[in-house]
Parts: structure tokens; C-alpha cells; sequence
């Protein structure tokens, strides 16, 4: 369901990706690994459309999207989840607003119960109602979390989802995540935590050399 087919990506001198080959299956739960400076982010950021590379396919829900136009990738952008590092809110309105943005853009009836069940889900079920300038580092990734998968997305992308929370709740985090990918939701979670990666024991993809290597 998603395949980077001979993929080259090359930032002026740097080359970050050269020849490289993925796949991976509906459903699958990825942790995403390598050095600082591997390209696990720019991994991130071409599955998303947000960057091209510079040769080679990236097939996702049968489409290749380095063929998208403009209007198709901001469609394909709204079929996935993503969690980054810099996650962008609207800083004057409460947690609840902001994690409502992907239904109210797709005009959802419920919105009042899905947020309550996924601030449940993140444990931020009584910050609701508070603004998001004023959060913790942490709760912010949590709001991030909340509003990434509250659409019930195909693909949820992360990059260093639980950089700035406890061992604890990293866990539960990640373990929510893998929830989500038995319910069919195709999730990559990009990581340097090789504690959590070793103890949670599931896939593994690792940049290497500008290659990517999968381990069951
Ligand atoms: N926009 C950019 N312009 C130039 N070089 C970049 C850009 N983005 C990333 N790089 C370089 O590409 C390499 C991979 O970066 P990145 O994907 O952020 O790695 P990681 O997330 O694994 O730390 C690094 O050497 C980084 O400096
Ligand atoms: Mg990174």
C-alpha cells in the first residue's frame, strides 16, 4: 500500500536517499530508524507530499503521488495524519478547537464526541478549554497526536512523537498508535528512542547509506 520505488533525494552536495526501496503493508506499525541526519524526516516529508524527490515513484492508495497535481495532494494530505516536530496551532484558541480543525474542514456532525474521545485517548480530557500558548512542551505533542488521528486517517505519520513526554506516557502513546494500526491505519512513527523501540518490539524501518532496510 505504500512503496518507494528507486527513490533518490539530494539536497544541493547531500545526498540523502540514493536508490532506495520500501514497502509496506496496510495495516503495518513502523517504527521509523537511523542516525541524526539519516533522513528520517525527510522520509517523512516526501510520504507526505510535502517534498519530491529528485527520481524514483512513491506509490500510496494506488496512486503515485510524485505525479499528483496540486489539488490532489492537498487531498491526499487530508487522507493522512501527520504529527511533526514544529506542529502549527492556532496559539489563542483552546486544545479543543484546535483538535477539532480536520473535522471542521471536513464538516463532521460529531465533533463534539470525537474530540472528547480522543482528548481521552491522550489524557488531556480536562485541558480542554485550555489555550494552547499556554501548554507544556508535552501536552502540545499530545494536541498534535489528538488532532492527527481524531479523522480516523489511512496513514498517520510521526516524527519523534514523544520527544518531550515521560518514558510512561511515550509508551502509552505508542501504544495507542499500534492500536490504531490493528484497526487498519498504516502508521509510521519516526524515532531515536531505542528503548521503546526494543520493548515494543514491532517493525522496524532503518535508514542506512541513503538506503531503507525493513526488519520484521
Ligand atoms: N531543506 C534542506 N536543505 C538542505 N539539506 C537538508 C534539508 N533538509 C534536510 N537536509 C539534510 O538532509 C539530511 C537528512 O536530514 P533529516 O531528514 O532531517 O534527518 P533526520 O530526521 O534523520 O535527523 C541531513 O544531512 C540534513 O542536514
Ligand atoms: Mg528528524
Amino acid at each position: 500500500m505504500i512503496s518507494f520505488n528507486n527513490i533518490c533525494k539530494i539536497y544541493s552536495r547531500n545526498k540523502v536517499f540514493y536508490d532506495a526501496n520500501l514497502s509496506i503493508c496496510k495495516g503495518d506499525f513502523v517504527f521509523l530508524t537511523g542516525e541524526s541526519g539519516s533522513g528520517k524526516t525527510t522520509f517523512l516529508r516526501l510520504l507526505s507530499g510535502l517534498e519530491s524527490p529528485d527520481k524514483g515513484k512513491i506509490f500510496v492508495l494506488n496512486a503515485d503521488i510524485t505525479k499528483h497535481t496540486k489539488k490532489e495532494l492537498s487531498d491526499y494530505r487530508r487522507k493522512i495524519g501527520i504529527i511533526m516536530q514544529d506542529n502549527i496551532f492556532i496559539e489563542n484558541e483552546t486544545v479543543s478547537y484546535n483538535t477539532s480543525l480536520p473535522l471542521i474542514i471536513s464538516n463532521d456532525k460529531e465533533i463534539h464526541s470525537k474530540v472528547s474521545a480522543v482528548l481521552n485517548l491522550v489524557e488531556l480530557d480536562n485541558k480542554g478549554n485550555k489555550i494552547i500558548k499556554n501548554l507544556s512542551a508535552g501536552e502540545r505533542q499530545r494536541v498534535a497526536i489528538a488532532r492527527a488521528i481524531i479523522n480516523k486517517p489511512d496513514i498517520i505519520l510521526a516524527d519523534e512523537p514523544t520527544g518531550n513526554l515521560d518514558h510512561k506516557l511515550s509508551k502509552n502513546i505508542i501504544q495507542m498508535l499500534i492500536k490504531l494500526s490493528k484497526y487498519g491505519a498504516t502508521v509510521i512513527v519516526a524515532t531515536h528512542e531505542f528503548s521503546l523501540v526494543k520493548e515494543l518490539k514491532q517493525k522496524i524501518i532503518n535508514i542506512n547509506n541513503e538506503k531503507l532496510y525493513i526488519k520484521e
